[in-house]
């Protein structure tokens, strides 16, 4: 998704511009840009594609300035090109926007009635021309604040004027922005990461502030243009941070360490001596629970999926889970004895951010299970369980996966013993389970050379299909996903039980199934589904944690992950159909971290 960096400095900008939007490229974009201030000259420089270009087209064509902003823009009104790029400018000033304006069509023909002309097909250029307008009569302050009153939509901004050379304006409603600090040095980006090679010193905006920076001081103002304090965040030393390694991409390096991801997940969570889960403080209090509510986007709200199998295993509780992007407009009965849990890797999901707003208006307790602490849904919550995965950098979701089902599945145990709904024998087996989870995550990994030649099977493949039961079932939609958004190839999760419902009208000769089939109580049913899938030629990939693989001719290949107990197995089963993603990708050469059209973390509605 789009990304925002300015820097007021007392020394050249723009090399430090660059590194910073490299650091912003993890969130998905397609086009890259930067403008920046000599002798009251706004120098724009703008490229399709990667920033690398950006840097070649700038070593060519120096331009410096002690004050600049740049951005990386993900298409959302008019298709990736130089003018659609940012930033957008006029002879007074360059501005970089994240978000959407709703209303910029309406503003833009009041503004072709006045006489004024568009250059490019963005909503963003309204924003440009209106505060334009507006700094004919006021100072870059007010102009501001006049042009935030007339826009409708979620947005953050970054703006830079011609004739007050030593100031960058920051606003936010909706989209994160951070501001950052240093010695003879302030900085604005869409989010804490792009800063830190810069700065530890962080102060987050809240919606509706607004930020005017220069090299020396941050001034902050809220909605009604009242002067306020921020809170400074001193940001945590992440290792490994932008660094692959020995990896060709950080899906295969983040793919790897779910071991050491999982360990310190388990660490942080298990104390081992007293066999106990160390989770406390819960907005209400366990026993007077009366729904749980999970909710996510994507990947996050297939681990809300899985989370709905475990809680209603393990506890007695009503368990509701709902996609962001219909929860926030649904017609809801809020419930102060009902627990929102949402589901967030970033944290900066703006359906998932927006759900827990209409949460918070209707006074209802939240948690977030996030792994980015600082993120907006973290701060926005009553409650937080980090789940220590560590950066997550490929579009893919992948360790944040893992982490995510871990804490799910320690808070459900932990509400389940506070309740009395499980005996203690069953919760101090789990937890001894759950110690060997990280072991056992490494041993399922090990399937790799043979997912190498399950991945030629897709190369010809006009799509395929992940069938699973149970707690399999949301594996089965996770597998789909993965192997979609890395490789483009159409791919399908179902319930294995649904099959004959309609979606086995799709199986024809050689289509590749993947069967997701743990020893548990839908195994042998699992098995029916699977026959009526070969009786019409599929081709099948069984995945399977039972200790002998079952004899049939028809099984293309068959893919044993470890068993540690029925519950967990959702958690062992996922790793396979990771690497199948990343093979089935590396054999199509498709981009593996930056997966086309994706963005890393998705800040627009
Ligand atoms: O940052 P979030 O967990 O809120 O992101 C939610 C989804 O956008 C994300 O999981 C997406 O589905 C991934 N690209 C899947 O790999």
């Amino acid at each position: 998704m789009c990304g925002i960096i300015g820097i007021a400095s007392n020394k050249p900008v723009s090399i430090n511009i660059i590194n910073s939007l490299k650091k912003l490229e993890y969130r998905g974009y397609d086009s890259a840009g930067l403008a920046t201030l000599t002798n009251k000259n706004i120098n724009e420089k703008k490229c399709i594609g990667r920033v690398e270009e950006l840097e070649k087209i700038l070593f060519k064509t120096p331009r410096e300035g002690n004050i600049g902003i740049g951005h990386v823009r993900w298409a959302t009104h008019g298709v990736p090109n130089i003018v659609n790029a940012h930033p957008h400018s006029t002879d007074q000033v360059s501005v970089v926007h994240n978000g959407i304006i709703e209303n910029s069509d309406e503003l833009k023909k009041e503004l072709e009635n006045k006489g004024l002309k568009f250059k490019s097909q963005t909503d963003t250029e309204v924003i440009t021309l209106l505060i334009s307008e507006a700094l004919k009569e006021h100072d870059p302050l007010n102009s501001v604040f006049k042009t935030l009153k007339k826009l409708k939509g979620s947005f953050a901004l970054g703006i830079l004027f011609k004739n007050f050379s030593d100031i960058i304006i920051g606003a936010r409603r909706g989209s994160p922005l951070a501001v950052g600090y240093s010695k003879d040095e302030n900085y604005l980006g869409s989010d804490s990461y792009a800063l830190k090679s810069m700065t530890n010193k962080i102060s987050y905006l809240d919606d509706g502030d607004v930020c005017v920076i220069s090299k020396d001081e941050v001034k902050f103002y809220d909605v009604s243009l009242k002067k306020i304090n921020k809170k400074t965040h001193i940001l945590s030393e992440d290792e490994n941070i932008a660094d692959k390694g020995e990896y060709k991409n950080f899906m295969s390096k983040e793919i790897f360490e779910q071991p050491i991801t999982a360990k310190n997940c388990v660490n942080e969570y298990i104390d081992s001596l007293k066999k106990d889960i160390n989770i406390y403080n819960f907005p209400i209090e366990p026993t007077n629970i009366n729904k749980i509510v999970l909710i996510g986007c994507g990947t996050a709200y297939h681990s809300c999926l899985v989370a709905k199998y475990w809680l209603e295993e393990l506890t007695t509780i009503d368990i509701e889970i709902d996609i962001a992007s219909e929860f926030r407009y649904r017609k809801l009965k809020f419930n102060q004895k009902n627990l929102y849990i949402f589901l967030s890797q970033s944290g900066e999901t703006a359906d998932t951010a927006a759900a827990l707003d209409i949460c918070k208006k209707n006074k209802v307790k939240t948690c977030s299970i996030v792994n980015v602490v600082e993120s907006t849904i973290a701060r926005n919550s009553d409650w937080v369980l980090p789940i220590h995965a560590g950066p997550e950098i490929g579009v893919a979701s992948t360790k944040a996966f893992i982490g995510q089902l871990l804490v799910l599945f320690i808070l459900s145990l932990k509400l389940a013993k506070i309740r009395g709904d499980i005996n203690k024998n069953v919760y101090e087996d789990n937890i001894k389970n759950l110690i060997k989870i990280p072991e056992a995550i490494e041993e399922s990994l090990k399937s790799e050379n043979n997912i190498q030649l399950v991945a030629k099977e897709f190369l010809n493949a006009k799509g395929s299909m992940f069938l699973g039961r149970g707690s399999s079932f949301p594996i089965a939609l996770e597998g789909a996903l993965k192997l979609k958004e890395l490789s483009y190839l159409h791919a399908e999760g179902y319930p294995a039980g649904e099959m004959k419902h309609g979606p086995l009208a799709l199986i024809e000769e050689g289509l590749p199934v993947i069967v997701i089939a743990p020893k548990d109580k839908y195994f042998e049913k699992t098995l029916s589904n699977m026959q009526e899938v070969i009786a019409r030629g599929g081709k099948i990939i069984f995945i399977t944690d039972n200790k002998k693989m079952i004899a049939n001719d028809n099984i293309r290949f068959g893919l044993r992950v470890p068993f540690l107990n029925n519950i967990l197995s959702p958690i062992l089963l996922t790793a396979p159909l990771q690497l199948l993603a990343y093979h089935v990708a590396l054999l199509k050469n498709c981009d593996i971290d930056k997966p086309r059209n994706l963005a890393k973390s998705v800040t627009v509605e």
